[in-house]
């Protein structure tokens, strides 16, 4: 078993780290504050090569490894998970889904666009009542000919006011259930298509978050992923391996919030001591350092099935799980160890902690995430016993 990391991806950690300092930490807190999205510093991963890691270099992407992709998430979380959001949507869920299941001509066309960052794209599955079940989508493509007749309404679409692409899953066969649902790549400024409000929201607030309205787009058939009927196993493929991404997500979320914590710690004294020599906080320092690194290796572990083209789908599961409970219980517990600071906005913990929350939500609830286990264990894909226990 090895759990070095190549010098490739070392560099390409470095790199991460070294941009986030940089780049993100300067603004990060205004730019939550006020909404504000990182138009500069999306131009700069897209200069970086951050936001087509994995794609083949013949598109213009990094041609890297998922576990590559992973550090670099892991590093940008810990400062800023408005811009790892972006990038991870661009990577996971329209870059990656573009490049395993998209015709030449459509890779040729856009793919050099969306790793550059002159295009950002977006991933339009959740529907006001079709996020979890996402079946029941209510967006129809009719089917015309030579085209598709697009409509509906997309909700909290991240990148969704920026993005000059969307990937959109739509209704073609209603009587088909989840076989009648296709994938069509939809450009921004085509007729039809209207950008509706921004969400206000707890966290992730530069990030770019939208209702998208699709009223008679005619979407041509050439724009079409995949065979008639191929959208929800392409909406499915593409969410486990964006879970990945989120779950680095999270873990980077965690790991930032302890870094701060433990640098804190040893700073603030009371009692004639730094807070750290206090067990009471001694121990909350231990727990946050075991459950992060077990976080990592969950997230590790899903990326490497990812690259040695075996099935990812339960472990990207857990990763997201339990890496998002991580997060969500050390940022409460970050702040905890801040004080009174910590519940201040000039500190960033109490902004790690709300960007948390959402990494519980999206690309599937934690009881999503759930269900996918528990099915892959009563299919018996998952953790088959490997020796029995004789009941008398
Ligand atoms: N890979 C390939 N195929 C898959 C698959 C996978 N990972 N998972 C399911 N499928 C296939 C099944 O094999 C089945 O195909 P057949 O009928 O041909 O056998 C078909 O898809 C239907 O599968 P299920 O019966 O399991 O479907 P379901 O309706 O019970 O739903 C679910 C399963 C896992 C709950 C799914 O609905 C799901 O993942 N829901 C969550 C959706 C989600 O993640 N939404 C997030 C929105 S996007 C977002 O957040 C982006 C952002 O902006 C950050």
């Amino acid at each position: 078993m090895e759990f070095e990391l190549t010098e490739e991806q070392i560099y390409v950690q470095e790199a991460a780290r070294d941009f986030t300092q940089r780049e993100l930490l300067p603004g990060v807190i205004e730019r939550d504050r006020e909404m504000k999205y990182p138009t500069d510093q999306v131009r700069m991963m897209g200069n970086l090569g951050f936001l087509g890691m994995m794609v083949s270099p013949e598109y213009g992407g990094g041609g890297m490894d998922t576990i590559s992709y992973v550090l670099a998430m892991e590093e940008i979380s810990k400062v800023d998970s408005s811009c790892s959001v972006i990038m991870s949507v661009n990577n996971s869920l329209v870059c990656w889904g573009l490049e395993a299941y998209g015709t030449e001509e459509q890779k040729q066309k856009y793919l050099p666009l969306l790793t550059s960052g002159e295009w950002i794209g977006s991933f339009c599955l959740s529907e006001p009542e079709a996020g979890s079940d996402a079946t029941s989508q209510r967006t129809t493509a009719i089917d015309k000919g030579d085209y598709y007749l697009l409509n509906g309404t997309k909700n909290w679409i991240t990148n969704g006011g920026k993005s000059s692409l969307h990937i959109v899953i739509a209704q073609t066969h209603a009587e088909k259930g989840h076989r009648g649902i296709n994938v069509l790549i939809v450009e921004k400024s085509w007729p039809g298509v209207t950008i509706g409000a921004k969400e206000d929201k707890l966290g992730i607030r530069a990030s770019d978050t939208h209702t998208i309205m699709y009223t008679d787009v005619k979407v041509p058939k050439a724009n079409r992923i995949g065979e008639d009927g191929f959208g929800f196993k392409f909406a499915m493929k593409v969410l486990s391996g964006g879970r990945i991404g989120i779950a680095a997500q999270a873990l980077g979320i965690a790991a930032g919030a302890y870094e701060l914590a433990l640098k804190y710690s040893k700073e603030r004294e009371t009692f004639g001591k730094p807070i750290s020599q206090h067990q009471a906080i001694a121990f909350k320092l231990a727990d946050m350092a075991t459950e992060i690194e077990a976080a990592r290796l969950l997230v590790y572990r899903a990326a490497w099935l990812k690259d040695q083209g075996m099935d990812y789908t339960s472990a990207a599961a857990m990763a997201k799980l339990f890496a998002s409970d991580v997060a969500m219980k050390h940022t409460v517990e970050a702040v905890q160890i801040h004080g009174g600071y910590g519940f201040v906005k000039e500190y960033h913990v109490e902004r790690l902690m709300r960007d948390a929350k959402i990494t519980q939500i999206y690309e599937g609830t934690s009881e999503m995430q759930r269900i996918v286990i528990s099915r892959n264990i009563l299919n018996g894909q998952l953790y088959e016993p490997l020796w029995k226990i004789e009941t008398v």
